[in-house]
């Protein structure tokens, strides 16, 4: 059996890499030229652990090739994915022109059978309309309606960790409709994936609505749990509880589970937010409202502020001549997307304060560049303080505070000693709680995490004549 992916981005790259690891002939077809090129050469132009060296083995093995032809790309495969963006619309709704786009480019150039397997994150319905525009397509062609069908696998693949995800499985949805050519593609998607079945059967099977949609359910639970302890959190700061301790004791239990209870600065990323507002969006349309995840999004954006209040609590709101320092912009570890990261509206945010901003990322600075200019435009000057170091140290000189917005590793176990010597306050506002709080006050840091007790940070007094250090203060905390 072939396969072709269409669109080589996060998702399509490690699906072709990962197919051709198993042994699939695999195309990856992408309409960005450069994209292509730059994987024909042996680059990888998005950062994921593992996957330039999966790439390069399976392409030197003749097992997986680029192109950015439409009719070599659909010629090649038995299955074709379509793993193109789903963006969302001005009003929340995920824009399926680039999956119609395709839909209609297969049409286009199908010759023979071929099953068209839905990989990017689609509305319920959208299998319909991918059929319709290929079914067009065909029509307009005189061709028959019987050379395809189209089904739904959603991927549920994490950045920083997707070979991994693609590779085992918690489990593998396909949505199957009933129609003349059900058995075959049941068939086929059951040798594509027998790999990940031998073990225990990992695929759940299910109508292509109910696929869709849970997709989309998926997404919103997790965004959900995260919302709801950032909830938990801005309550223990006020009443003077650890939320790392709630987060430990609800987790034990066996029905709650410890994943996805990270308090933090906000979710980001190319998926909960956008497939949150397309959730909302999709029900609205037709009357329903979705009030739990609504309220995930809405809390979300309000926790990406938290650490800018907190800061002008302590500083005040001008913060001309002051230093922020910045460790990590991509809206997780071990990724360079800077889709929806909390640190865009940090750093904005910041930079219309009137601060000096400094930040490191170990990958994603270029990216960050890319994506702050976007925002920023059509008037960027803000920009002409805010710079990239090129090391997390560098970052910190002559800081007044440091904001930790992503936990990459080599942010777990700094030298608090070294930082404390290169700012100009200690000061640490961690958007990710990586530090004790009791450690960094005996070290002389004020520390202010997300629901951490962030009155140990009370001490820290910024009036520039008067440095305290927490051994000469009494009554202030
Ligand atoms: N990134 C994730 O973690 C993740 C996880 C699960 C699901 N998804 C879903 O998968 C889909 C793809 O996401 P992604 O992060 O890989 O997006 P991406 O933006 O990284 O990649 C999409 C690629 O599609 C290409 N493309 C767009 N239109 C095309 C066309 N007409 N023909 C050929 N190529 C075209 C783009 O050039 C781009 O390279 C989305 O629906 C997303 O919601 C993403």
């Amino acid at each position: 059996m072939k396969i072709t992916v269409i669109g080589s981005g996060y998702v399509g790259l490690v699906t072709g890499a990962c197919l051709a690891d198993l042994g699939f002939k695999v195309v990856c077809m992408d309409k960005d030229e450069d994209k292509i090129k730059s994987l024909q050469d042996g680059e990888v132009p998005i950062y994921e652990p593992g996957l330039k060296e999966l790439l390069n083995r399976n392409r030197a093995d003749g097992r997986i090739r680029f192109t950015h032809d439409a009719c070599e790309a659909i010629e090649h495969g038995d299955i074709v994915f379509i793993a193109v963006g789903t963006p969302p619309s001005e009003d929340g709704s995920a824009d399926l022109g680039h999956v119609l786009s395709v839909a209609s480019t297969i049409g286009r150039y199908l010759k023979g059978f071929k099953l068209v397997v839905n990989k990017s994150t689609v509305p319920v319905g959208t299998a319909d309309k991918v059929r319709a525009a290929i079914s067009h397509e065909l029509t307009h062609r005189g061709m028959s309606m019987d050379l395809f069908d189209v089904i739904s696998n959603p991927e549920f693949l994490k950045e920083g960790a997707a070979i991994d995800d693609f590779m085992r499985p918690d489990r593998i949805v396909v949505g199957l409709d009933d129609g003349p050519h059900k058995a075959r593609s049941q068939r086929m998607m059951g040798d594509l994936y027998a790999s990940f079945n031998r073990h225990h059967a990992r695929t759940v099977w299910m109508d292509v609505r109910s696929a869709e949609l849970t997709k989309y359910a998926a997404n919103a639970m997790l965004a959900a749990r995260i919302s709801f302890m950032n909830e938990i959190a801005n309550l223990a700061d006020v009443l003077d509880a650890d939320v790392d301790h709630v987060r430990r004791g609800i987790g034990a239990d066996s029905r709650i589970g410890y994943s996805f209870l990270y308090a933090g600065c906000g979710y980001g990323g190319s998926c909960f937010p956008k497939d949150a507002q397309a959730l909302v969006s999709a029900a609205k349309a037709h009357g329903h409202k979705m009030a739990v995840v609504s309220a995930t999004e809405w809390v979300n954006e309000r926790q990406k502020t938290v650490l800018v209040e907190r800061l002008v609590q302590r500083v005040g709101s001008n913060l001309t001549g002051r230093k922020i320092a910045i460790w990590g912009l991509a809206f997780k570890p071990n990724t360079d997307d800077m889709r929806e990261a909390p640190s865009r509206l940090v750093i904005r945010q910041l930079l219309e304060l009137g601060a000096q901003v400094c930040a490191f990322d170990p990958v994603a600075g270029e990216h960050a560049m890319l994506a702050l200019t976007q925002d920023m435009s059509p008037d960027v000057s803000l920009l002409k303080n805010f710079s990239l170091a090129s090391t997390d140290m560098l970052a910190l000189e002559g800081a007044d505070a440091l904001m930790v917005l992503t936990e990459w590793k080599n942010f777990h176990n700094p030298d608090f000693e070294a930082m404390k010597s290169l700012m100009r306050k200690p000061y640490i506002l961690d958007g990710r709680n990586l530090y004790n709080p009791e450690a960094l006050s005996e070290l002389g840091i004020a520390y202010q995490g997300i629901g951490r007790r962030n009155d140990l940070a009370q001490w820290l007094d910024f009036a520039d004549s008067k440095d305290m250090h927490p051994t000469d203060h009494a009554v202030d905390a």
